[in-house]
């Protein structure tokens, strides 16, 4: 591999660690940050870019998202996912174990690491699933950002959905636990109450609030009574945000998607089965409450939870459509959209995608833009609109239930490693990510 250049980033709108902003400039040297100031001045060859105009914002952390290699290449590969997040600004990801095979042994994210190191263009981190008998290799798995759950919505071996499954692998060890946090009791016998019903808008009632709510007090219960470190995975529901702001210990996380944050029922109208997720799209009132629930620090970060699936796939009469939609491409641009609008301000949205994201799953030097930190960078533009545009996308699934959004805040330039991945609508493919390491 060709060795990291030094970069000199002139003119940019920095946004420091403190959330304040700064016009200046920022040095790069051996993949690391080694200069941030007003004005830099350097001797040695050094490629410049002239960021006059735009923002800097340390890279994109995605904490969720599925990207379907080994075994679902027909949906997304490590190749073309990370394609899409170079686009989006995504400069690493933690990706979730329902693969075939599926993620759950030393040897699975072995090889996963394996494939991504020869075909990842950003930085990557790989979930262990739990299923019912592989705690030894929970315990002992490596590097894993932790342990993934799936309390519901999922078939086969890694649902673990009764509660002394659970407690057993809340009692042993001391390794963060991510739960997919859906009630699958609930949920099975919902589906025999609608079962006959077509019209994807039931998908919502099948798996209904009150099953999220359910099973986020079940992972908290457990999570108190061990002290275990616990994250909730894409909250959905004002009832658990309410749960949360209630009380959560100080060793909770808890994350929203944007299509959560803007999103909800309504979209199965304009889109029928694209709108389909699990957990499911919800009522405006809950967007309204998980907004202000990260507003006030209840829930402490973004994740996308792309879950590509084919049009084709798609296209099946619900119940048979997949669920799940793709995310990394757009979930950057939605944010600053929304920051532009004043739901937020863009120093929040570096914090909710990247800062807070590196200091729960311990990502020693990411998420900031100081000197020492990781060249994990995105020049995002925040003067023009572009739409969202199926073409354009570089998801292998090639849609996106925010299509037709007229959206600012794209990636213009995005850095891996001190390395240009992403520019101005070209991507360098000769550039690799590394594997993450979690303290
Ligand atoms: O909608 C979803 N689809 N939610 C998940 O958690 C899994 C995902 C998938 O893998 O398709």
């Amino acid at each position: 591999m060709p060795s990291p250049e030094s970069l000199l980033i002139r003119h940019a709108h920095i946004i420091l660690p403190n959330g304040e902003l700064m016009l200046g400039d920022v040095l790069t040297r051996d993949r690391r940050i080694v200069e941030v100031a007003p004005e830099i001045s350097t001797t040695t060859p050094t490629t410049a870019i002239d960021a006059t105009g735009l923002t800097l914002l340390p890279g994109v952390i995605d904490p969720q998202v599925h990207f379907r290699e080994p075994g679902l290449e027909h949906k997304e590969d490590l190749f073309t996912a990370s394609c899409a997040c170079a686009k989006g600004g995504v400069t690493s990801f933690l990706e979730m174990p329902n693969t075939r095979p599926l993620t759950t042994t030393q040897e699975a994210l072995d090889d996963k690491l394996q494939r991504a190191s020869s075909k990842c263009l950003v930085n990557y981190g790989f979930f262990i699933g739990a299923t019912t008998e592989n705690l030894p290799d929970l315990l002992l798995a490596k590097p894993t950002p932790g342990i993934k759950i799936f309390m519901g919505s999922m078939h086969g071996q890694l649902l673990v959905d009764q509660d002394a499954a659970l407690e057993a692998i809340f009692a042993q060890g001391n390794r963060l636990i991510a739960v997919h946090a859906e009630d699958q009791a609930r949920i099975n016998q919902r589906r025999q109450e609608f079962a006959g019903i077509h019209d994807p808008a039931v998908h919502s009632q099948i798996q209904d609030n009150q099953a999220a709510l359910l099973a986020t007090k079940l992972a908290l219960k457990l999570s108190q009574k061990y002290q275990r470190r616990l994250h909730i995975l894409h909250m959905s529901t004002a009832e658990e945000a309410e749960l949360l702001r209630q009380e959560k210990p100080s060793w909770v996380t808890a994350e929203v998607t944007p299509q959560h944050l803007l999103l909800n029922t309504s979209a199965y109208e304009k889109i029928g089965t694209l709108a389909q997720m699990n957990p499911p799209l919800r009522s405006p009132h809950d967007n309204e409450v998980l907004w202000q629930a990260l507003q006030d620090g209840v829930i402490d970060f973004i994740a996308t939870d792309h879950a590509p699936h084919t049009l084709v796939e798609k296209a099946q009469e619900y119940p048979n459509s997949p669920s799940g939609m793709p995310g990394v491409e757009t979930s950057l641009a939605l944010m600053l959209t929304a920051a532009t609008q004043g739901r937020c301000t863009v120093a929040q949205v570096a914090n909710w995608m990247s800062t807070s994201v590196a200091k729960a799953y311990k990502i020693p030097n990411k998420g900031a833009i100081a000197p020492g930190y990781d060249a994990d960078l995105v020049l995002v533009d925040l003067n023009t609109f572009h739409p969202v545009r199926r073409e354009e996308l570089l998801t292998k699934c090639r849609w996106s239930p925010f299509e037709g959004w007229n959206l600012t805040g794209w990636a213009v330039t995005t850095i891996v490693g001190g390395q240009i991945v992403y520019d101005k609508g070209q991507l360098n493919t000769k550039v690799r990510g590394q594997a993450l390491t979690f303290l």
